[in-house]
Protein backbone atom coordinates (compact mmCIF):
# COMPACT_ATOMS: atom_id res chain seq x y z
CA UNK A 1 0.00 0.00 0.00
CA UNK A 2 1.33 3.40 -0.69
CA UNK A 3 1.93 6.58 1.64
CA UNK A 4 -0.85 9.43 0.86
CA UNK A 5 -0.56 12.86 1.68
CA UNK A 6 -2.34 16.34 0.95
CA UNK A 7 0.51 18.32 -1.49
CA UNK A 8 -1.80 21.13 -2.23
CA UNK A 9 -4.57 23.18 -0.54
CA UNK A 10 -6.57 26.42 -1.66
CA UNK A 11 -10.18 27.69 -0.10
CA UNK A 12 -12.81 30.12 -0.89
CA UNK A 13 -15.56 32.21 0.65
CA UNK A 14 -17.54 34.52 -1.24
CA UNK A 15 -17.01 38.35 -0.75
CA UNK A 16 -20.76 39.39 1.08
CA UNK A 17 -20.59 39.75 4.83
CA UNK A 18 -23.21 38.71 6.93
CA UNK A 19 -22.45 40.48 10.33
CA UNK A 20 -24.32 39.43 13.69
CA UNK A 21 -25.57 43.36 13.85
CA UNK A 22 -27.26 42.42 10.67
CA UNK A 23 -28.51 39.08 11.87
CA UNK A 24 -30.73 41.37 14.91
CA UNK A 25 -32.56 43.00 11.91
CA UNK A 26 -33.77 39.85 10.88
CA UNK A 27 -34.77 38.00 13.59
CA UNK A 28 -35.07 38.64 17.79
CA UNK A 29 -31.29 38.12 18.77
CA UNK A 30 -28.06 40.24 19.26
CA UNK A 31 -24.69 39.78 18.98
CA UNK A 32 -23.97 39.27 22.72
CA UNK A 33 -25.86 36.02 22.59
CA UNK A 34 -24.42 34.81 19.39
CA UNK A 35 -20.94 35.92 20.55
CA UNK A 36 -21.40 33.82 23.77
CA UNK A 37 -23.28 31.16 22.94
CA UNK A 38 -21.65 30.15 19.71
CA UNK A 39 -18.14 32.34 18.99
CA UNK A 40 -19.71 33.57 16.17
CA UNK A 41 -19.14 37.08 15.02
CA UNK A 42 -19.72 36.80 10.94
CA UNK A 43 -20.23 34.73 7.86
CA UNK A 44 -19.72 34.91 4.18
CA UNK A 45 -22.89 34.85 1.90
CA UNK A 46 -22.85 33.26 -1.63
CA UNK A 47 -24.93 36.11 -3.88
CA UNK A 48 -28.27 34.54 -5.04
CA UNK A 49 -26.56 33.78 -8.70
CA UNK A 50 -23.73 31.38 -7.10
CA UNK A 51 -24.37 28.19 -7.06
CA UNK A 52 -21.75 26.16 -4.81
CA UNK A 53 -20.34 24.39 -8.03
CA UNK A 54 -17.94 28.62 -8.53
CA UNK A 55 -17.13 28.38 -4.71
CA UNK A 56 -15.52 24.70 -5.20
CA UNK A 57 -13.97 25.68 -8.66
CA UNK A 58 -12.28 28.70 -6.91
CA UNK A 59 -10.76 26.87 -4.35
CA UNK A 60 -10.23 23.73 -6.11
CA UNK A 61 -8.10 26.10 -8.49
CA UNK A 62 -5.70 27.11 -5.83
CA UNK A 63 -5.58 24.17 -4.76
CA UNK A 64 -3.94 22.90 -8.14
CA UNK A 65 -2.34 25.23 -8.16
CA UNK A 66 -0.59 25.34 -4.61
CA UNK A 67 0.08 21.80 -5.80
CA UNK A 68 1.84 22.76 -9.23
CA UNK A 69 -0.71 20.01 -10.68
CA UNK A 70 -2.41 20.87 -14.13
CA UNK A 71 -6.10 19.89 -14.11
CA UNK A 72 -5.58 16.80 -16.80
CA UNK A 73 -3.73 14.85 -14.31
CA UNK A 74 -6.56 14.73 -12.16
CA UNK A 75 -7.95 11.00 -11.54
CA UNK A 76 -11.18 11.49 -9.38
CA UNK A 77 -12.81 14.38 -8.06
CA UNK A 78 -14.49 13.97 -5.02
CA UNK A 79 -16.93 16.89 -3.87
CA UNK A 80 -18.41 16.90 -0.14
CA UNK A 81 -21.72 18.81 0.27
CA UNK A 82 -24.96 19.02 1.18
CA UNK A 83 -26.28 21.77 -0.95
CA UNK A 84 -25.16 20.78 -4.75
CA UNK A 85 -26.35 22.38 -7.35
CA UNK A 86 -28.76 19.85 -8.02
CA UNK A 87 -30.02 16.24 -7.27
CA UNK A 88 -28.23 15.37 -10.29
CA UNK A 89 -25.67 15.94 -12.38
CA UNK A 90 -23.46 15.99 -9.16
CA UNK A 91 -21.77 19.14 -8.27
CA UNK A 92 -18.60 17.01 -8.80
CA UNK A 93 -18.43 16.42 -12.54
CA UNK A 94 -19.33 20.69 -12.75
CA UNK A 95 -16.44 21.41 -11.27
CA UNK A 96 -14.09 18.82 -13.04
CA UNK A 97 -15.86 20.08 -16.30
CA UNK A 98 -14.91 23.48 -15.05
CA UNK A 99 -11.26 22.66 -14.15
CA UNK A 100 -10.57 21.35 -17.37
CA UNK A 101 -9.69 17.68 -15.30
CA UNK A 102 -10.22 16.03 -18.49
CA UNK A 103 -8.91 13.00 -17.51
CA UNK A 104 -10.91 12.18 -13.88
CA UNK A 105 -14.01 10.41 -12.76
CA UNK A 106 -16.29 12.38 -10.63
CA UNK A 107 -18.54 12.09 -7.93
CA UNK A 108 -20.16 13.77 -4.66
CA UNK A 109 -20.08 12.50 -1.53
CA UNK A 110 -22.64 13.53 1.55
CA UNK A 111 -22.12 13.15 4.82
CA UNK A 112 -23.05 16.67 6.14
CA UNK A 113 -20.15 18.05 8.13
CA UNK A 114 -17.63 15.08 8.34
CA UNK A 115 -17.60 15.54 4.55
CA UNK A 116 -14.68 16.55 4.10
CA UNK A 117 -13.02 13.59 6.58
CA UNK A 118 -15.16 11.04 4.31
CA UNK A 119 -13.67 12.43 1.51
CA UNK A 120 -10.01 12.01 2.18
CA UNK A 121 -10.32 8.41 3.73
CA UNK A 122 -11.95 7.70 0.21
CA UNK A 123 -9.37 9.35 -1.78
CA UNK A 124 -6.57 8.16 0.49
CA UNK A 125 -7.62 4.22 -0.05
CA UNK A 126 -7.79 5.32 -4.09
CA UNK A 127 -4.52 6.27 -3.90
CA UNK A 128 -3.29 3.39 -1.60
CA UNK A 129 -4.50 0.93 -3.40
CA UNK A 130 -2.66 2.05 -6.50
CA UNK A 131 -5.95 2.70 -8.51
CA UNK A 132 -5.07 6.41 -8.47
CA UNK A 133 -2.29 9.28 -8.29
CA UNK A 134 -3.67 12.54 -8.19
CA UNK A 135 -7.15 13.19 -6.19
CA UNK A 136 -8.61 16.67 -5.75
CA UNK A 137 -11.26 16.20 -2.75
CA UNK A 138 -13.12 19.53 -2.24
CA UNK A 139 -15.64 20.45 0.42
CA UNK A 140 -18.19 23.06 -0.13
CA UNK A 141 -21.33 24.60 0.73
CA UNK A 142 -23.91 27.64 -0.09
CA UNK A 143 -25.42 26.67 3.51
CA UNK A 144 -27.38 30.45 3.20
CA UNK A 145 -29.82 28.91 0.74
CA UNK A 146 -31.59 25.84 2.93
CA UNK A 147 -31.90 28.55 5.87
CA UNK A 148 -34.87 29.25 7.41
CA UNK A 149 -33.67 32.85 7.99
CA UNK A 150 -37.29 33.54 10.79
CA UNK A 151 -35.28 30.69 12.85
CA UNK A 152 -33.07 32.42 15.41
CA UNK A 153 -31.99 28.93 16.25
CA UNK A 154 -30.56 28.17 13.16
CA UNK A 155 -29.81 31.42 10.62
CA UNK A 156 -27.22 32.52 12.93
CA UNK A 157 -25.25 29.87 12.98
CA UNK A 158 -24.24 28.74 9.14
CA UNK A 159 -21.85 30.14 6.37
CA UNK A 160 -20.98 29.86 2.48
CA UNK A 161 -17.24 28.43 2.04
CA UNK A 162 -15.39 25.90 0.22
CA UNK A 163 -11.90 24.40 0.63
CA UNK A 164 -9.83 21.58 -1.38
CA UNK A 165 -6.94 19.45 -0.91
CA UNK A 166 -5.00 17.68 -3.73
CA UNK A 167 -3.66 14.34 -2.48
CA UNK A 168 -1.22 11.71 -4.11
CA UNK A 169 1.31 9.31 -2.69
CA UNK A 170 4.30 10.57 -0.14
CA UNK A 171 7.28 8.90 0.72
CA UNK A 172 6.81 6.19 3.59
CA UNK A 173 6.27 7.19 7.20
CA UNK A 174 4.45 10.51 5.99
CA UNK A 175 0.86 11.27 5.26
CA UNK A 176 -2.38 9.80 6.66
CA UNK A 177 -1.54 7.84 9.19
CA UNK A 178 -5.00 6.24 10.56
CA UNK A 179 -8.70 7.10 9.63
CA UNK A 180 -11.97 6.54 11.96
CA UNK A 181 -15.59 6.92 10.16
CA UNK A 182 -18.84 5.97 11.77
CA UNK A 183 -22.42 6.40 11.57
CA UNK A 184 -25.68 6.71 13.69
CA UNK A 185 -28.77 7.03 11.52
CA UNK A 186 -30.81 7.11 14.65
CA UNK A 187 -29.55 10.55 15.34
CA UNK A 188 -30.66 11.61 11.23
CA UNK A 189 -34.00 13.44 12.52
CA UNK A 190 -31.84 15.95 14.54
CA UNK A 191 -30.13 17.98 12.01
CA UNK A 192 -31.60 17.38 8.52
CA UNK A 193 -33.43 19.33 5.69
CA UNK A 194 -36.24 17.56 5.29
CA UNK A 195 -37.84 17.77 1.37
CA UNK A 196 -36.91 18.14 -1.75
CA UNK A 197 -35.91 14.18 -2.18
CA UNK A 198 -37.82 11.28 -2.35
CA UNK A 199 -39.51 11.04 0.94
CA UNK A 200 -40.88 14.76 0.61
CA UNK A 201 -40.95 15.87 -2.88
CA UNK A 202 -40.87 19.85 -3.12
CA UNK A 203 -44.60 20.54 -3.18
CA UNK A 204 -46.37 23.75 -2.16
CA UNK A 205 -46.95 21.55 1.05
CA UNK A 206 -43.30 20.91 1.59
CA UNK A 207 -42.42 25.10 0.74
CA UNK A 208 -45.29 26.20 2.91
CA UNK A 209 -44.21 24.41 6.17
CA UNK A 210 -40.48 25.24 5.13
CA UNK A 211 -39.47 21.85 5.03
CA UNK A 212 -36.92 22.90 2.45
CA UNK A 213 -34.68 24.30 4.97
CA UNK A 214 -32.41 23.25 8.01
CA UNK A 215 -34.50 21.77 11.13
CA UNK A 216 -31.81 21.09 14.08
CA UNK A 217 -32.45 19.92 17.80
CA UNK A 218 -29.59 21.77 18.38
CA UNK A 219 -29.53 20.77 22.27
CA UNK A 220 -29.05 16.86 21.16
CA UNK A 221 -26.25 17.82 18.09
CA UNK A 222 -24.23 20.00 20.78
CA UNK A 223 -24.34 16.51 23.44
CA UNK A 224 -23.53 14.24 20.65
CA UNK A 225 -20.62 16.71 19.31
CA UNK A 226 -18.48 16.85 22.14
CA UNK A 227 -18.43 13.43 23.02
CA UNK A 228 -18.43 11.93 19.77
CA UNK A 229 -15.11 14.48 19.08
CA UNK A 230 -12.71 13.77 21.92
CA UNK A 231 -13.61 9.97 22.03
CA UNK A 232 -12.90 10.02 18.33
CA UNK A 233 -9.75 11.78 18.13
CA UNK A 234 -8.52 9.55 21.22
CA UNK A 235 -9.21 6.42 18.78
CA UNK A 236 -7.85 7.78 15.85
CA UNK A 237 -4.46 8.42 17.62
CA UNK A 238 -4.66 5.27 19.21
CA UNK A 239 -4.89 3.61 15.60
CA UNK A 240 -1.72 5.26 14.45
CA UNK A 241 -0.03 4.53 18.15
CA UNK A 242 0.77 7.81 18.96
CA UNK A 243 -0.33 9.65 22.35
CA UNK A 244 -2.29 12.58 22.29
CA UNK A 245 1.42 14.75 23.52
CA UNK A 246 2.54 14.16 20.10
CA UNK A 247 -0.14 15.78 18.25
CA UNK A 248 0.58 19.14 16.90
CA UNK A 249 -2.12 20.91 15.03
CA UNK A 250 -5.87 19.68 15.91
CA UNK A 251 -8.52 20.64 13.24
CA UNK A 252 -11.76 20.33 14.58
CA UNK A 253 -15.05 21.09 12.40
CA UNK A 254 -16.00 24.94 13.37
CA UNK A 255 -20.02 24.57 14.28
CA UNK A 256 -19.48 26.36 18.01
CA UNK A 257 -16.62 27.48 19.63
CA UNK A 258 -18.13 26.09 22.96
CA UNK A 259 -18.24 22.15 21.34
CA UNK A 260 -14.51 22.97 20.26
CA UNK A 261 -13.74 24.19 23.92
CA UNK A 262 -15.34 21.35 25.91
CA UNK A 263 -14.13 18.53 23.40
CA UNK A 264 -10.41 19.73 23.03
CA UNK A 265 -10.79 19.80 27.11
CA UNK A 266 -11.78 16.73 26.95
CA UNK A 267 -9.04 14.87 24.87
CA UNK A 268 -6.56 17.01 27.27
CA UNK A 269 -4.80 19.20 23.90
CA UNK A 270 -3.40 22.70 24.73
CA UNK A 271 -5.59 25.38 22.86
CA UNK A 272 -2.97 26.76 20.78
CA UNK A 273 -2.65 23.91 19.51
CA UNK A 274 -6.12 23.72 17.77
CA UNK A 275 -7.36 26.00 14.70
CA UNK A 276 -10.63 28.24 15.52
CA UNK A 277 -11.77 30.39 11.93
CA UNK A 278 -15.44 30.19 13.20
CA UNK A 279 -15.52 33.77 14.75
CA UNK A 280 -14.81 34.61 10.51
CA UNK A 281 -16.95 32.12 8.95
CA UNK A 282 -19.53 30.75 11.19
CA UNK A 283 -20.36 26.77 10.34
CA UNK A 284 -19.89 26.06 6.62
CA UNK A 285 -20.64 22.67 6.95
CA UNK A 286 -18.56 20.25 4.76
CA UNK A 287 -16.08 23.56 3.54
CA UNK A 288 -15.27 24.16 7.55
CA UNK A 289 -12.26 21.49 8.11
CA UNK A 290 -10.67 22.27 4.71
CA UNK A 291 -10.77 26.27 4.97
CA UNK A 292 -9.45 25.79 8.40
CA UNK A 293 -6.60 24.09 6.89
CA UNK A 294 -5.76 25.50 4.26
CA UNK A 295 -5.88 28.94 6.37
CA UNK A 296 -3.33 27.11 8.83
CA UNK A 297 -0.90 25.76 6.01
CA UNK A 298 -0.82 28.74 4.37
CA UNK A 299 -0.02 30.95 8.25
CA UNK A 300 2.80 29.13 8.39
CA UNK A 301 1.30 26.47 11.31
CA UNK A 302 2.21 22.73 9.98
CA UNK A 303 6.19 22.22 9.50
CA UNK A 304 7.35 18.82 7.71
CA UNK A 305 7.17 15.81 10.41
CA UNK A 306 4.18 17.72 12.55
CA UNK A 307 1.13 15.29 13.41
CA UNK A 308 -2.12 16.92 12.63
CA UNK A 309 -5.44 15.57 13.72
CA UNK A 310 -8.66 16.96 12.05
CA UNK A 311 -12.14 15.75 13.39
CA UNK A 312 -15.66 15.85 12.46
CA UNK A 313 -19.12 15.53 13.18
CA UNK A 314 -22.13 16.15 11.01
CA UNK A 315 -25.63 15.34 9.83
CA UNK A 316 -26.65 11.92 9.35
CA UNK A 317 -25.48 11.69 11.78
CA UNK A 318 -21.71 10.90 10.97
CA UNK A 319 -18.35 11.42 12.84
CA UNK A 320 -14.78 10.81 11.63
CA UNK A 321 -11.37 11.96 12.42
CA UNK A 322 -7.81 11.29 10.83
CA UNK A 323 -3.74 11.83 11.50
CA UNK A 324 -1.01 12.86 9.39
CA UNK A 325 2.32 13.33 9.35
CA UNK A 326 2.90 16.45 7.55
CA UNK A 327 4.60 16.86 4.36
CA UNK A 328 4.10 18.31 0.92
CA UNK A 329 6.37 16.52 -0.75
CA UNK A 330 4.81 13.92 -3.66
CA UNK A 331 6.19 11.27 -4.52
CA UNK A 332 4.81 10.69 -8.11
CA UNK A 333 7.84 8.16 -9.47
CA UNK A 334 6.05 4.93 -7.69
O1 LIG B 1 -22.35 21.09 12.21
C1 LIG B 1 -23.30 20.57 13.09
C2 LIG B 1 -24.43 21.54 13.18
N1 LIG B 1 -24.92 21.99 14.40
C3 LIG B 1 -24.33 22.25 15.56
O2 LIG B 1 -23.20 21.98 15.81
C4 LIG B 1 -25.18 22.92 16.58
C5 LIG B 1 -24.99 22.38 17.99
N2 LIG B 1 -25.74 23.17 18.95
C6 LIG B 1 -25.40 24.42 19.32
O3 LIG B 1 -24.38 24.94 18.88
C7 LIG B 1 -26.24 25.11 20.35
O4 LIG B 1 -27.18 24.19 20.88
C8 LIG B 1 -26.99 26.35 19.78
C9 LIG B 1 -25.99 27.47 19.49
C10 LIG B 1 -27.76 26.00 18.55
C11 LIG B 1 -27.95 26.89 20.85
O5 LIG B 1 -27.27 27.19 22.04
P1 LIG B 1 -27.85 26.68 23.44
O6 LIG B 1 -26.94 27.17 24.48
O7 LIG B 1 -28.04 25.20 23.32
O8 LIG B 1 -29.21 27.46 23.52
P2 LIG B 1 -30.69 26.89 23.67
O9 LIG B 1 -31.15 26.27 22.40
O10 LIG B 1 -30.81 26.10 24.93
O11 LIG B 1 -31.49 28.23 23.89
C12 LIG B 1 -31.35 29.02 25.09
C13 LIG B 1 -32.26 30.22 24.96
C14 LIG B 1 -33.68 29.85 24.57
O12 LIG B 1 -34.56 30.72 25.22
P3 LIG B 1 -35.35 30.26 26.56
O13 LIG B 1 -36.17 29.08 26.12
O14 LIG B 1 -34.29 29.89 27.55
O15 LIG B 1 -36.15 31.47 26.91
C15 LIG B 1 -33.74 30.13 23.09
O16 LIG B 1 -35.03 30.44 22.64
O17 LIG B 1 -31.78 31.08 23.93
C16 LIG B 1 -32.84 31.35 23.00
N3 LIG B 1 -32.25 31.54 21.69
C17 LIG B 1 -31.78 32.71 21.26
N4 LIG B 1 -31.72 33.92 21.82
C18 LIG B 1 -31.17 34.92 21.14
C19 LIG B 1 -32.05 30.59 20.70
N5 LIG B 1 -31.46 31.17 19.65
C20 LIG B 1 -31.29 32.47 19.96
C21 LIG B 1 -30.72 33.57 19.27
N6 LIG B 1 -30.68 34.76 19.89
N7 LIG B 1 -30.20 33.46 18.03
Amino acid sequence: MRNVGIVGTGSYVPDKVLTNADLEKLVDTNDEWIITRTGIKERHMAPADMPVSELCYQAALKALEDAKVGPEEVDLVIVATVTGDHAFPSTSCIVADRLGAKNAAAFDLQAGCTGFIYGVATANQFIAAGMYKTVLVIGGETLSKIINWEDRSTCILFGDGAGAAVLQPVEEGYGFLSFELGSDGSGGKLLTQPAGGSRYPASQDTVEKNLHTIQMEGKEVYKFAVKIMGDVSVNVLEKAGLSKEKVDLLIPHQANIRIVEASVKRLGISPDKVVVNLDRYGNMSAASIPVALDEAIRAGRLREGDIMVMVGFGAGLTWGACVLKWTKVGKMHD
